[in-house]
């Protein structure tokens, strides 16, 4: 037996005890006769001591110990003369009586507390380190936590958790694909999947009714802070049901894990429409935790002669509550932000609803006082706000605006961690239009279902038929989507026909999807769950490399165990691969 208890459990109650600890050594601390060791393991710190009545023995082995060395402590629990009430267990120490080194360390890149003094890039390459640490590893444990309580839920609702395959032939999510090349088949290659969209739909004709899966999904795309490139999704699929019914199912998922992980009561999730957050909040992934919403200007700012508005197809603004006093360098910050690349816009104007009532803009040359109280009305500013606003083409205009709310949100203090508005974005478009390639892609993926009533509109007009998609969005973050699937064999080959397949195109890489529905497909519908955007939600963190046991850099790179990595010529031969990099 190595050990009688763990370094987190001992108490009062257990003080005369022989107790038999093991772990690793967070520290010494020799002050004269007397030394203390902190133990560690999973569970907490316990206090080790040796004094004048130690054995020799035992003092001797702990004159050789260092940082990260692991022990097997044996002793008897007693009262500690000064207590910590920092930890569980800082009413209690062990007096020593045996010590056996059970490893050596070498002395760790960075100490290995809390309030490390290691930079992120040193912690990513010793990981297995970083993970000691009590504040990653929490973050680990809520994950099983979660993992545990949304398969207790589905399973209780009779979901039944089916893996299905990693190599696979390319679903389409709007991502690359990462591809995996075949030694049998020389020249051929799987891809990992994107997501298991075309397994899910599969079960569902094969009569599984209700599936999910927690699953590793793989995307070759651009990383930020809540995107990585192997991430995990609670996918899930139901049979003969509408969208209300997947709707209230996963909002009962959701406030199921709330509750049982948080102890959080989340109300009923409001429904906005695509085209209302757009308006409302320039997002499809509204943060609805504060107000500031976007009110369009157009017709109250026109024709007063200054030129940006009046060439502008779209006007809007916000205001910012009791910002009335920013300095110049602070309107002039916000200039520079919005001007940035990635939010496009010319330049920013705005007004100062002073405290005495009277307005201070940047445009007073075109606007006079009567004029500015209108847009005041219009954005419901009262005396010490701040309006604040942009001009443009619509679609960048109310996008811009919404970066700017959130930005404000931020400065603000809106954003409040700790507490959750989720909601239901519903009736996206069911088509997107790209200009550089003149076609149309799937806003959500080929397999989503117009809105029956906008059918007719598939031929006369497809840019306008929306979709009976659904994304969960909670405080501005996309944490799930879905949506009900076409099922009608003819409906998919005209939405692989309007998305610019050619039918042969359609049957070499649906194929099988599609043969599968001639033999019977149910109604069906679906969701996938952004698992790591909803455990770092969950611990108020905002990259979700911190929830993910061993993440990759945003270059995609594993620091610890370098890859990806070259691999030797004779597997190159085996694979039938040549590497020709481009040149530079
Ligand atoms: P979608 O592409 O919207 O839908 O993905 C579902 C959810 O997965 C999360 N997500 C990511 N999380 C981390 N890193 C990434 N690179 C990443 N990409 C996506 C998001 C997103 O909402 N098959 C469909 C679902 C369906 O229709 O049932 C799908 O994958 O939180």
């Amino acid at each position: 037996m190595y050990r009688s208890h763990t370094c987190g459990e001992l108490r009062v109650e257990h003080i005369g005890r022989k107790v038999q600890l093991a772990g690793w050594v967070q520290r010494v601390r020799d002050l004269g006769a007397m030394s203390f060791i902190d133990l560690r393991d999973r569970y907490g710190i316990t206090q080790l001591v040796t004094d004048e009545n130690t054995p020799q023995t035992v003092t001797d082995i702990k004159e050789k110990l260092g940082r990260e060395f692991v022990i097997q402590a044996s002793g008897t629990v007693r009262e500690r003369s000064s207590k910590n009430n920092n930890i569980p267990t800082g009413d209690v120490e062990i007096a020593l009586t045996d010590i056996k080194i059970l490893s050596t360390s070498s002395v760790p890149p960075f100490t290995i507390q809390d309030d490390t003094d290691g930079g992120d890039e040193l912690r990513m390459k010793y990981r297995y380190l970083d993970l000691r640490r009590s504040a990653v590893r929490k973050n680990l444990e809520l994950r099983a936590r979660m993992a545990h309580s949304v398969r207790s839920y589905l399973t209780a609702h009779d979901f039944i958790e089916v893996e299905t395959p990693v190599l696979i032939k390319s679903t389409p999510e709007g991502a690359r694909d990462f591809v995996v090349p075949s030694r049998m088949n020389p020249g051929e290659f799987y891809a990992l999947p994107q997501s298991p969209q075309i397994f899910k739909q599969l079960l569902m004709v094969a009569g599984f009714d209700k599936y999910f899966q927690i699953v590793k999904c793989f995307r070759d795309e651009d990383l930020r802070a809540d995107r990585q490139p192997e991430f995990t999704q609670i996918d899930c699929e139901m049979s003969f049901v509408e969208q209300e019914d997947v709707l209230n199912t996963f909002e009962g998922l959701t406030r199921h894990v709330f509750k049982q992980v948080l102890n959080v009561e989340v109300g009923t999730f409001p429904r906005m429409p695509f085209s209302e957050a757009m308006e409302r909040y320039g997002s499809d992934k509204p943060d609805i935790r504060f107000e500031m919403q976007l009110q369009e200007l157009t017709n109250e700012v026109k024709g007063k002669g200054f030129p940006v508005f009046d060439s502008a197809e779209y006007i809007g603004g916000i205001s910012a509550k009791g910002c009335a006093g920013y300095t110049r360098k602070q309107t002039d910050e916000l200039t520079e932000w919005v001007k940035r690349p990635q939010i496009g816009s010319k330049g920013l104007v705005f007004v100062k609803y002073n405290e005495d009532g009277t307005f201070k803009s940047s445009v007073d040359k075109y606007y006079t006082q009567e004029d500015l109280q209108l847009w005041a009305e219009k954005l419901n500013a009262m005396p010490g706000d701040l309006m604040l606003i942009l001009s443009g083409e619509k679609n960048q205009t109310t996008k811009a605006l919404g970066e700017l709310r959130i930005n404000m949100g931020n400065r603000l203090g809106l954003r409040k961690k700790g507490s959750f508005e989720p909601l239901w974005v519903v009736d996206f478009p069911l088509l997107e239009w790209d200009e550089e390639s003149q076609r149309f892609f799937a806003m959500h993926h080929p397999f989503t279902s117009p809105k029956p009533e906008d059918i007719p509109l598939l031929d006369s007009n497809p840019g306008t038929v929306r979709a009976n998609a659904y994304d969960l969005v909670i405080n501005g973050v996309e944490i799930g989507g879905g949506s009900v699937r076409i099922f009608d064999s003819e409906l998919q080959a005209k939405m692989f026909d309007i998305l610019g397949f050619t039918s042969e195109q359609a049957k070499a890489q649906f194929g099988f999807l599609m043969n599968a529905f001639k033999y019977g497909a149910p109604p069906h519908a679906g969701i996938a769950f952004g698992f790591d955007r909803l455990i770092s939600l969950f611990a108020g963190i905002d990259s979700i490399r911190d929830v993910i046991a061993f993440p990759k850099n945003n270059s995609g790179r594993d620091v610890m165990n370098d890859s990806p990595a070259p691999v030797s010529q004779e597997q190159l031969k085996e694979l039938n691969l040549k590497i020709t990099l481009p040149e530079e």
